[in-house]
């Protein structure tokens, strides 16, 4: 089986690179926190399945170093003791493990002593068969702790999604895949990497991708969306397109959890990142398309809600939670960005509100009726 690629071991860092590198470190700046503090679980792992060189040809840091500094350098890494952090690095082409290895080993050197709640396991396996291992050494009756799974093959080959699945079973476990667009829409319908796409999308339904003017790519985006999202259970799913140098979509990050707090985090993050630099995020909203660039575009949201939640009374919890699960903001833009403009602009008033534009918990919100509004 070919390891193949025509990169040399250490490579150039495209610039969309560095925005899944800021993304993937913001996010876990928070994923660290939360588990770092919680009571309910000792261990947690970062995997790595695919964790190249650990460098760049520039000597910028690769995902691998990122990662553990992320939480080596968190600033409330001291109240964090309690909690065991596994990194599991895996690289299969033998160069850039060995370049790995000696990445990681500069990282240990650079700390000492190094915590002893950290550990770091290198593997030089192909994915599926780092998987596997995984799998069979949880002990029966168990499940593998909360793991964030970060899955970032140059390809398709070697991440069939029944084994993607039994990986990420666990309630806790979240998951941010690579997914190769460009290959799956040059190739969906020529039939001669079928067993391939099919263990991708645990499905054949690529075959019915229609042709671009029907459609095309959002067939295919929204057809491993629904995969991961069936087959995985995952409850939320948000994505972001990677941009090749002539405009066209080349790629998607997904970024998958089943929990509302990593949601609205990893939404959080996508919004921070400056928009352009090779890469989109949208989004829908009452089937009109929400573009992450100026946080304070709350527009769209404005009417949602005023729609949502015409003719109602509700706290401020129950605004931010319907933000937070059903639309493409975070809780960061309820306060401030959305409903001190409604209150201003006369769209929402509150009964019990001891400031005017303030929102602490508890507040309740009254949201005028459709025909009030339409009124007005
Ligand atoms: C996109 S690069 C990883 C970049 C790295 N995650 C980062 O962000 O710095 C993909 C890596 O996967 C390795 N690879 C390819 N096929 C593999 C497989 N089946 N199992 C594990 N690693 C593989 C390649 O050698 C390459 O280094």
């Amino acid at each position: 089986m070919p390891k193949g690629d025509s990169l040399p071991t250490v490579w150039e860092r495209p610039p969309h690179t560095k925005a899944k590198h800021d993304i993937l470190t913001r996010y876990l700046g928070a994923w660290f926190g939360i588990f770092g503090r919680s009571r309910y679980h000792q261990r947690v792992n970062v995997l790595d399945g695919f964790a190249g060189p650990g460098r760049y040809d520039d000597n910028e840091p690769g995902s691998p170093v990122l990662t553990l500094n992320t939480l080596l350098e968190h600033r409330s890494f001291a109240d964090f003791g309690d909690t065991t952090f596994n990194f599991i690095f895996n690289e299969w082409n033998g160069q850039r493990f060995a370049s790995l290895q000696r990445v990681l080993a500069d990282v240990k050197a650079s700390r000492v002593p190094w915590p002893k709640n950290v550990q770091v396991m290198e593997r030089d396996l192909n994915f599926q068969e780092l998987a596997r291992e995984l799998l069979g050494s949880i002990p029966a009756g168990k499940q593998l702790a909360p793991t964030f799974a970060f899955i970032d093959p140059f390809g398709y080959r070697d991440v069939p999604l029944a084994l993607i699945r039994d990986l990420v079973d666990h309630p806790s476990c979240e998951l941010f895949i690579y997914f190769d667009f460009n290959s799956v829409n040059r190739f969906a319908n020529a039939g001669n990497v079928d067993p391939h796409f099919t263990a991708l999308f645990g499905c054949d339904e690529y075959k019915n991708a229609p042709a671009s003017d029907a459609g095309r790519g959002q067939f295919i985006h929204d057809l491993y969306e629904r995969q991961l999202r069936r087959e995985c259970e995952f409850a939320h799913i948000c994505s972001f397109e990677m941009i090749t140098k002539n405009g066209h979509t080349g790629s998607y990050l997904f970024f998958c959890t089943r929990d509302d707090q990593a949601y609205d985090k990893m939404k959080e993050a996508m919004w921070k990142l400056a928009p352009g630099g090779g890469y989109r995020f949208d989004d829908r909203l009452a089937g009109a398309p929400v573009l992450f660039e100026d946080e304070a575009n709350t527009g769209p949201l404005q009417d949602e809600l005023a729609q949502h939640f015409a003719g109602q009374t509700v706290k401020f919890e129950d605004v931010c939670q319907y933000v937070i699960t059903e639309t493409p903001f975070h809780s960061g833009q309820v306060k401030k960005l959305t409903l001190k403009p409604m209150q201003e602009a006369g769209r929402i008033s509150s009964p019990n509100q001891r400031r005017k534009n303030t929102f602490p918990k508890g507040t309740l919100i009254e949201f005028p009726s459709v025909t009030a509004w339409r009124r007005s």
